[in-house]
């Protein structure tokens, strides 16, 4: 490009350096309106969180539907279901290991799905139904009866989350592969690395159910 050149050829679009310029003043005019959009926008922001969400202090009235059974409590808004379960309502099945969402002993199933129970808020359960493994069938066609009978267990930390873990998987996919079986249930985790029991008793626990 010569100085001459009217037409800038490094002008975005063909554009002459003059329109360029030019088109770079309303870019910039632009670029203050936009602050003074963003200004009012934060403005506005500011005014719907006033009448936004409030925010919850102090302790709430809970009533939560554990096994089939209404149980009121209160609790602050910031309790896990695992501590409610446990220090609220002496429901202590889902253990309390890792306590951040990896390991899978405090799982219990909420409106079918298994959760981590230390990691879900309780106030976000209410009008759910919640199942730990109190409520499981004990007999010879049950989950834990399965755990017993294929040594599913050691030291036997983890078990009550994968009983639980085993259920809610079952409860969808009563006709399992082992592979099902693996993937289904690998939100748990064993640190004695009873894996072999584990699996073998979900396995029998789906044939057993059958007969329930
Ligand atoms: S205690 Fe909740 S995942 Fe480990
Ligand atoms: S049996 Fe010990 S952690 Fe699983």
């Amino acid at each position: 490009m010569t100085e001459h050149d009217p037409k800038g050829r490094g002008a975005p679009g063909g554009a002459s350096r003059r329109e360029f310029l030019r088109g770079s003043g309303v870019a910039a005019a632009t670029a203050v309106l936009t602050g003074q959009a963003t200004a009012i926008l934060d403005e506005a922001q500011a005014a719907a969180q006033d009448s936004g969400p409030k925010i919850l202090k102090g302790e709430v009235e809970l009533t939560l539907k554990v096994n089939g059974h209404d149980h009121a409590c209160t609790v602050e808004p910031r309790s896990t279901l695992l501590d409610t379960l446990r220090d609220r309502l002496d429901i202590t099945g889902p253990k309390r290991v890792c306590d951040r969402a990896s390991c899978g002993a405090c799982t219990a199933i909420v409106d079918g799905e298994p959760v981590y129970s230390c990691t879900t808020l309780a106030v976000s359960c209410q009008g759910k139904t919640i199942e730990t493994l109190e409520s499981f069938d004990t007999g010879e066609h049950g989950v834990p009866h399965a755990f017993c009978k294929d040594d599913g267990l050691m030291c036997g930390y983890c078990t009550p989350g994968f009983v639980t873990a085993c259920k809610a998987f079952l409860d969808k996919n009563p006709n399992p592969t082992l592979e099902e079986v693996r993937k289904g249930i690998d939100g748990n985790i064993c640190r004695c690395g009873t894996y072999v029991g584990v699996l073998q008793a979900a396995l029998d626990a789906a044939k057993a159910m059958k007969g329930a």
